[in-house]
């Protein structure tokens, strides 16, 4: 689930930031399309996660580690996942408000909202800060990944398995 969500989540960053950049083309539309139905996954997938996490005894903590670590960690856990319940939240109402159409790998998503364009615009800048935001926890969670590894030589990926 940790690497799944990731490689998705890392992916559709990437089509978010490229595709809005891109020369109005059919292709950027299909993009537009496919960002929006892994976006969607996404929230499948954090669906099934926080159930399987509630469900599930977690390890204990990290020896070794400090409080101050400790602390940090779970800051940056916590706002990973309320990152990515807004992201694509946000994301699925700022088209829905826009008046756009979501559908899922092909699947139209019916319409729940009606238009709400300036309602859309807010949802819209929420999209996009909060997604630079992620970027920002990412970044933090893989260097603290990193200095358990390489600094303090806990070989935390065999304890993940
Ligand atoms: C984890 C899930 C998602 C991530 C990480 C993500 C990330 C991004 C990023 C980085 C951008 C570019 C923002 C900018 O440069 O201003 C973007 C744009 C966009 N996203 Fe998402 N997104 C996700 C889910 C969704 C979902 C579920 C939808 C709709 C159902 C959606 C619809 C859009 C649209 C329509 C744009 C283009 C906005 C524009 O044209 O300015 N996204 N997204």
């Amino acid at each position: 689930m940790h690497w799944l969500m990731s490689l998705v989540i890392i992916g559709v960053l990437a089509v978010g930031l490229y595709m809005t950049n891109m020369p109005d083309s059919d292709q950027k539309w299909q993009l537009y399309g496919l960002h929006k139905s892994f976006g969607v996954l996404v929230l499948l997938l954090l669906i099934a996660r926080v159930f399987f996490r509630f469900n599930s005894t977690l390890p204990l903590a990290l020896k070794g580690i400090s409080p101050v670590e400790l602390t940090l960690s779970k800051i940056v856990i916590a706002a990973l996942y309320l990152l990515m319940l807004i992201i694509p939240l946000s994301g699925y109402l700022m088209s829905g408000f826009g008046g756009y159409p979501i559908s899922f790998f092909g699947i139209t998503l019916p319409e729940l909202i009606t238009k709400n364009p300036s309602l859309g615009g807010v949802f819209h800048s929420m999209h996009g800060y909060a997604a630079y935001a992620i970027i920002g926890f990412i970044i933090l969670h893989t260097a603290g990944a990193l200095k358990h590894i390489f600094i303090d030589r806990i070989n935390i990926l065999r304890r993940m398995i």
